[in-house]
C-alpha cells in the first residue's frame, strides 16, 4: 500500500522551501527591528481556551476544530489560531510583568477542518504578531503598518487594505440589537444556522458563505452608524495616521471578521488573485480577551499572516526561487579523491556550499552532475593536478576557465566565490 499525505494536509517541498524559508527570515528581520519578540505556544492547548476566546458560534469553533478526549477525559484541540495561546501565555507567565508593552510573534503551523480548496488548508502556517498594553490607536497603526512591511519586503504588490471599528462591548450591544431585527425581518432568506445566529450571535451571520445570507448581510445596517464618541475619536485617528504615512485603505463596514474577541479596529490586506480566499492577512484590537481569560484588563491588537497564500501568490509572480552549489570538486582517481574529500570539508566548514560525486565515476558522468546541480563552478583535479600542483576551475556561467595553484587553494576559491 502506498500512503498519500492527508486531504488538506500540504506537504512543502523542496521547491518552495525556500520561499518559505525567506518568508520567515524577512518576518524576522522587520520584527526585530520593530522590537517583537519570538515565541512559540504548543500547538495543542484545552479546548475550552478557543471556544472562550474565538467564541462558541464561531465557524472555527462549532465545526473547524482538530478536537479530542485524552486519556484523563479532558477535551484538547490543535490550536486553530495562535492568539488565545499567546494571551494564555502572556497571563500565566505574567509577561507584562517584564514589561509594560509587550510586542510578541510566533510562526508556526494551524489545523482547521474546513473544506480544502484554492488557499485553504486544514493545516497552515501564520505568522502572528501581537502588542500587548496599550489601548491607543498607535498600536492600531503600528501592526497594520508592520503588516504591510512584511507584505512589501518580500515584494508582493497589488494588495489593498481594508479597515473597520466594531466599536466596544457597550456600543456594539446598541448595533446588535438593531441587526437581530433586520435579520429576524428577513429570516425566511436566512439558512438554518443563520436563523439560529441571528439570535444568539448576530454578528457571526456576516461570516457565512451562503448566497442568500449573503445577499441578506450586504443591506444590513452599518456598524459604523452605531460606535460611540470615544470608538469614533480612535478610529478617525488611525485613519488620519495611516494617511500621514501614505498608505491607502478602504473602508468597510461589513468587515466584522470571524472571530467574536475584536473590539474597535479589525483589519485585513486582501487580493483578488486567490478566488474567494481573498484574505492574506487579517487582524484587529482585543482589549477584553486578558481580563476574559482570568489575566489583567490589558488591551491588545494583532494580526496572522496565511503563509500558504502569500507564497501562492508570490509564485505566481515570480520564478521561484532556486538553490545551487558555489562549486563542484571532480576527484579523478583514489589519491585525488581523498584530497578533494578534505577541500569539501574544510570549505563547507567556511560556509560554502561545495559537492562533490561519491561514485568515482569518470569526468564526463562527474561533469553532467555538476551541471544538473546548477553549480557555478567546477574544480577538476586528477593525478597530474595533484602532481603539478594546478588545476582547471570551469566558471559554468561564463564557460571560461581559469588555471588555479592546488596550493592555498581555499584562499584562491574563496577569492573567486565570495
Ligand atoms: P484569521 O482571519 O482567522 O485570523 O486568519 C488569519 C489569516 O490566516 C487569514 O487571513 C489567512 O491568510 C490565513 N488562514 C486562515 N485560515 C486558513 C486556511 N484554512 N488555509 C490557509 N490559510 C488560512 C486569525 O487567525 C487571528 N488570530 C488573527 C489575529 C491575530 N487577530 C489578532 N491577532
Amino acid at each position: 500500500m502506498q500512503f498519500s499525505s492527508i486531504k488538506g494536509f500540504k506537504d512543502i517541498l523542496p521547491s518552495e522551501a525556500l520561499t518559505w524559508q525567506r518568508l520567515q527570515e524577512e518576518a524576522r528581520r522587520i520584527f526585530r527591528y520593530s522590537g517583537f519578540q519570538e515565541m512559540m505556544p504548543p500547538l495543542l492547548e484545552m479546548t475550552e481556551l478557543f471556544s472562550r476566546s474565538i467564541g462558541e458560534e464561531t465557524d472555527i469553533v462549532s465545526k473547524e476544530m482538530y478536537t479530542f478526549t485524552d486519556s484523563k477525559g479532558r477535551s484538547m484541540s490543535l490550536r486553530p489560531e495562535a492568539t488565545a495561546s499567546l494571551v494564555r501565555a502572556y497571563i500565566q507567565h505574567r509577561l507584562y510583568e517584564q514589561n509594560p508593552i509587550q510586542k510578541l510573534f510566533t510562526i508556526g503551523p494551524m489545523f482547521r477542518h474546513e473544506r480544502p480548496q484554492k488557499g485553504r488548508f486544514r493545516q497552515f502556517h501564520q505568522i502572528d504578531a501581537e502588542i500587548f498594553g496599550d489601548p491607543g490607536p498607535r498600536s492600531d497603526l503600528e501592526i497594520i503598518v508592520l503588516g504591510m512591511s512584511l507584505i512589501e519586503a518580500v515584494g508582493l504588490t497589488g494588495l489593498s487594505l481594508q479597515i473597520n471599528s466594531l466599536g466596544c462591548p457597550k456600543c456594539r450591544s446598541g448595533f446588535r440589537n438593531e441587526l437581530r431585527g433586520y435579520l429576524l425581518g428577513r429570516k425566511e432568506e436566512l439558512c438554518a444556522d443563520c436563523r439560529r445566529r441571528a439570535e444568539t450571535n448576530p454578528l457571526r451571520v456576516f461570516d457565512c458563505k451562503v448566497e442568500t445570507c449573503k445577499t441578506v448581510v450586504s443591506g444590513a445596517p452599518s456598524i459604523l452608524d452605531f460606535i460611540d464618541k470615544d470608538c469614533r475619536i480612535h478610529f478617525q485617528a488611525l485613519q488620519e495616521d495611516l494617511q500621514v504615512l501614505g498608505v491607502s485603505f478602504t473602508v468597510n463596514h461589513m468587515l466584522v471578521r470571524g472571530l467574536d474577541y475584536y473590539n474597535r479596529t479589525t483589519f485585513e490586506i486582501q487580493t483578488n488573485r486567490l478566488g474567494a480566499q481573498n484574505a492574506v492577512l487579517g487582524g484587529g484590537r482585543y482589549d477584553g480577551l486578558s481580563k476574559q481569560l482570568g489575566g489583567p484588563d490589558h488591551p491588545a491588537i494583532g494580526f496572522a499572516l496565511g503563509m500558504e497564500r502569500l507564497v501562492a501568490l508570490l509564485e505566481e509572480q515570480a520564478q521561484p526561487e532556486t538553490h545551487s552549489p558555489d562549486i563542484f570538486i571532480v576527484g579523478l582517481g583514489a589519491l585525488a579523491e581523498k584530497k578533494v574529500l578534505q577541500w569539501v570539508y574544510e570549505l563547507r566548514r567556511q560556509g560554502i556550499w561545495v559537492e562533490m560525486d561519491y561514485s568515482s565515476k569518470g569526468l564526463k558522468a562527474q561533469m553532467k552532475r555538476a551541471d544538473r546541480m546548477g553549480a557555478s563552478r567546477v574544480l577538476i583535479v586528477g593525478e597530474d593536478e595533484i602532481g603539478s600542483g594546478k588545476a582547471v576551475l570551469r566558471n559554468m556561467n561564463t564557460k571560461t576557465q581559469d588555471e588555479v595553484s592546488l596550493e592555498n587553494l581555499l584562499q584562491n576559491l574563496r577569492k573567486v566565490i565570495v
